[in-house]
């Protein structure tokens, strides 16, 4: 069993939310020299008392509590900041804090009131961070779950609000498969969770286990899959909500279940949590399970190339040459570079059978990575330039940063073998470790439009704040999924 992520239904309502009394109304409001702005005078009056105080100066993210004598059990003021200065960012968090304050306060259902000025992309993301909002488990073990949220504002839809809500979803999904411990979450366990989605409607789901993986020529999965006694899986999982006609993007994700680095073996602090080496494909299932649900008109293919990389007798070892899904042959350097030779297989393979459009895959690849963009965004790695433009629009919609880094020839010159097509790291060894293995990938594609995502970085998060807890982020699913309702113009911009 995952862990339980309840999700709350939320509505939308146009006009004023009505002052009846409801267990808990929150009103987001902007700053404002003139306080008749940031007032909605006359309704409440304790609210207006401590507007015209300046008790409440609607700060970002300043938050006061009121008791009114009439209307609601409880108002609660939210500054939304410097009108002038407003992305949906700053929306997405104030969501969220309206989300972990209606826990805080116990309360099983909630309204929002939004500001006049808020458009239907604020009422996406504001659904998407009360969502997200609600998921704190730790700090309030005894809080009932919250069931509804109901939303008013001028403009927006059930829709658009049930699209910000299968964005908290999907990221919910991924971070329920992140948590689980690696004894537990197997490669095959990791199938049977992939399996659990051919319930929605238009999905089928494939798995290769270890001999079906040896006899499928997916060489480079098995040598990787080869240490551990928990064996690799292959997941191929459709979507088909267009009757055969629509585009077909396909989604690979590194689900490497644990990384002790093998032969090549991590030391102890390197090795903690490394159970998240599967965060790429669980963004990849929890776009694509929420995609289904929300029927989007679109063809997806969710591959997910599985193993434990693991030291034993039965290893692989650096030196190896290993034969992979394409043909072209690797020298294994150094056997913690596991994810690049699944992820190869993984994008050999559905560029041949499967034949989609576009590819993305996400993947916990390299340290590098977070060393060159930190905790605040993940690298992208692309062939296509204007795709790589459509997929940072998406991160930018979701609250998932990306940002592109260079896939140049130079990079490409340091995997050089002597004794094979290619060796699993570079020559040099002198820094830029995450072009290096994004080009070590490009080798395993053709023609089609590509995209990779390094989220090695992002997938786990060791302080918390209002979207995120401590732990796995989910981070990638609710851009793949953004990405997907765009592509199938089922999105907002
Ligand atoms: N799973 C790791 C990458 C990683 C590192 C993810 C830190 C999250 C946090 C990957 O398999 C790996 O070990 N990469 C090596 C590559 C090196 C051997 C070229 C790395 O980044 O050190
Ligand atoms: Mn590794
Ligand atoms: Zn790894």
């Amino acid at each position: 069993m995952l862990a339980n992520f309840p999700i709350p239904k939320v509505t939308f309502q146009s006009g004023d939310a009505p002052l009846d009394r409801t267990p808990l109304l929150v009103w987001g409001l902007a700053k404002s020299p003139d306080p008749e702005r940031i007032a909605l005078p006359g309704k409440i009056p304790e609210a207006d008392r401590l507007i015209a105080g300046g008790d409440f100066r609607a700060e970002n993210l300043e938050t006061i509590l009121v008791y009114p004598e009439k209307g609601p059990e409880r108002l609660l003021l939210i500054g939304l900041g410097d009108p002038t200065n407003m992305d949906i960012d700053h929306f997405r968090r104030f969501g969220a804090k309206a989300a972990r304050e209606a826990k805080r306060l116990r309360v099983g259902q909630f309204t929002i009131q939004l500001p006049p000025e808020a458009g239907a992309d604020v009422l996406r993301v504001v659904a998407q961070g009360a969502v997200l909002g609600t998921a704190d488990p730790k700090t309030t073990p005894d809080a009932p779950p919250i069931k509804s949220i109901s939303i008013h504002g001028r403009e927006g839809s059930d829709e658009i609000a049930r699209l910000g809500t299968a964005l908290a979803e999907a990221t919910f999904f991924a971070r329920s498969l992140v948590i689980e411990p690696p004894n537990r979450l197997t490669p095959a366990a990791l199938a049977e969770h992939a399996e659990g989605i051919a319930s929605e409607k238009g999905v089928t789901v494939r798995v290769f286990d270890e001999k079906a993986i040896e006899k499928e020529g997916l060489h480079a999965l098995a040598n990787v899959g080869m240490g551990s006694s928990n064996k690799p899986r292959f997941v191929v999982a459709e979507y088909d909500g267009t009757g055969g006609e629509g585009p077909l993007v396909a989604l690979i994700g590194k689900g490497i279940t644990f990384d002790s680095g093998g032969l090549s073996l991590k030391s102890a602090d390197r090795m903690v949590n490394m159970k998240y080496d599967m965060g790429g494909s669980a963004a990849v299932l929890g776009a694509f399970r929420s995609a289904a649900r929300l029927s989007l008109p679109i063809r997806i293919a969710a591959i997910i190339p599985s193993a434990e990389n693991m030291p034993s007798a039965d290893a692989y070892r650096p030196g190896d040459v290993v034969p992979s899904y394409k043909g072209l042959t690797i020298e294994v350097d150094n056997t913690d570079a596991e994810g690049r030779l699944v992820l190869a297989d993984g994008l050999a393979w559905a560029e041949k059978n499967l034949k989609p459009d576009e590819m993305i895959d996400a993947a916990t690849l390299t340290g590098a990575c977070r060393i060159a963009l930190g905790r605040h965004a993940a690298g992208l790695f692309s062939n296509d330039d204007a795709f790589a433009a459509r997929i940072r629009q998406a991160g930018h919609l979701s609250g998932e940063l990306v940002w592109q880094l260079p896939l140049w020839n130079q990079y490409d010159r340091e995997l050089e073998s002597d004794v094979a097509d290619m060796k699993n790291v570079g020559r040099g060894g002198a820094g830029g470790g995450a072009s290096v293995a994004a080009s070590f990938l490009y080798r395993f594609v053709d023609q089609t439009p590509w995209a990779h995502l390094d989220i090695a970085g992002m997938a786990w998060n060791n302080s918390k704040n209002e979207l995120f807890n401590r732990g796995p982020t989910g981070f990638g699913a609710g851009l793949l999924l953004t990405y997907l309702a765009e592509r199938s113009g089922r999105g907002t911009s």
